[in-house]
């Protein structure tokens, strides 16, 4: 098993790949948020659940940094619940869309410069690699989750 930062980042890429589709404007746009969602929301909560405690007690430094990024999650799942709500073609979808990948971007460059480089810096491989198990298992669970919430409001 990867070590949770790996796998962090390895959700990360698969994310810029989504993002890169939506500014190239290829394919359903709704599709393509819908793939956000499912990558993105999950990932955020299983950070939260798993990861930033974590991060907190190995790494105290960095405990107002966890508590922005945690900020920036909620903020982002709602820019996201609103995008979801919409028509794509509605004006200001463009503008919203832009400025959600904007977010994550800067969010994630926070967490791949800084949070993980002096985590995994205080943590043991034992523990990374622990944490990941947790880390798949705790996004299986929410993926599940979302997807049901999905199908009873589709
Ligand atoms: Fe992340
Ligand atoms: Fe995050």
């Amino acid at each position: 098993m990867a070590g949770v930062v790996t796998l962090i980042k390895d959700d990360h890429a698969q994310l810029e790949k989504v993002f890169k589709q939506l500014e190239a404007q290829k394919g359903d746009v709704k599709k393509l948020l819908q793939q956000v969602e499912e990558l993105l929301v999950p990932h955020s909560k299983a950070e939260e659940e798993v990861v930033y405690p974590a991060i907190k007690q190995t790494a105290p430094d960095e405990a107002d940094e966890v508590d922005d990024g945690l900020a920036e999650h909620h903020h982002v799942e709602e820019v996201l619940t609103q995008l979801l709500g919409m028509d794509p073609d509605e004006p200001g979808a463009d503008g919203l869309i832009a400025a959600m990948i904007g977010e994550v971007r800067h969010h994630v460059e926070e967490e791949e410069q800084d949070i993980l480089p002096k985590f995994s810096d205080e943590a043991s491989n034992q523990q990374l690699s622990e944490l990941g198990e947790r880390f798949t298992a705790a996004k299986e669970k929410y993926l599940e989750e979302l997807r049901s919430a999905r199908s009873r409001t589709a």
